[in-house]
């Protein structure tokens, strides 16, 4: 399958959560922004740098807590954090957001950490795998903005020089290239995510087996004696 339209088939009841959960803030954000590309992507990337470095920190205590390895997920997540920031940084250069949608940034970001924190801590596949789906309606948006700036409904224009330094485009490069870049990122994010989600389940699933299989024993054992 194309790399752009990779989707994950919800498989169980948190995976169903997380799909409509995605759906229903998608639907809002469609009757937001509608094609306003540059205003969408900024005011929802300061939400999208948020579920990494809330993952990335509260993995983090638990590796303290429990003196335990993180195997190396603590990084991934700030890694993503730090490079949604950038993603924004770089629409703030193409849209300046308006007075009701800096309003939104703020309110959304008191709501989002202190819900995302609450999703992560009750059920931490559940969170990766909401990111997963974000990310999965990114690449879906990033598209749509790539063929308007390709059909010419918006106007291209060259990319901002903070995009061209952190990516290494070349110096001629333009807008479109850059959504590319970053719709890069976010299919990398909801690949992560995924895989994160998918690797909690198996780790489910081993424990649940290793409980049956010992229960099952300690059952013989009782029989025999
Ligand atoms: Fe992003
Ligand atoms: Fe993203």
């Amino acid at each position: 399958m194309n790399n752009l339209e990779k989707h994950y088939k919800p498989k169980n009841f948190s995976d169903r959560v997380a799909f409509c959960f995605t759906k229903f803030l998608r639907f809002l954000a469609d009757a937001f922004f509608r094609k306003k590309y540059g205003h969408r992507a900024v005011v929802l990337e300061t939400v999208a740098a948020v579920p990494g470095m809330v993952a990335g920190m509260l993995l983090h205590l638990k590796s303290l807590r429990k003196m335990e390895d993180d195997k190396g997920w603590i990084k991934i997540l700030l890694d993503e954090a730090a490079n949604e920031r950038m993603h924004l940084m770089t629409f703030i250069e193409v849209a300046k957001p308006t007075f009701l949608e800096r309003l939104i940034i703020m309110i959304a970001q008191f709501i989002f950490i202190i819900m995302y924190m609450i999703i992560f801590i009750i059920s931490q596949r559940t969170a990766h795998r909401i990111v997963g789906y974000f990310e999965e309606e990114a690449v879906i948006s990033y598209t749509e903005y790539l063929k308007e700036l390709e059909s010419g409904q918006i106007k291209d224009q060259p990319a901002p020089e903070i995009a061209i330094n952190y990516w290494n485009l070349p110096l001629h490069s333009t807008l479109k290239d850059v959504v590319k870049v970053i719709r890069d990122d976010e299919a990398g994010h909801r690949d992560v995510n995924h895989s994160f989600a998918t690797i909690l389940d198996g780790r489910k699933i081993n424990e649940k087996n290793r409980d049956y299989k010992s229960s099952n024993q300690s059952k013989k054992k009782i029989i025999n004696e």
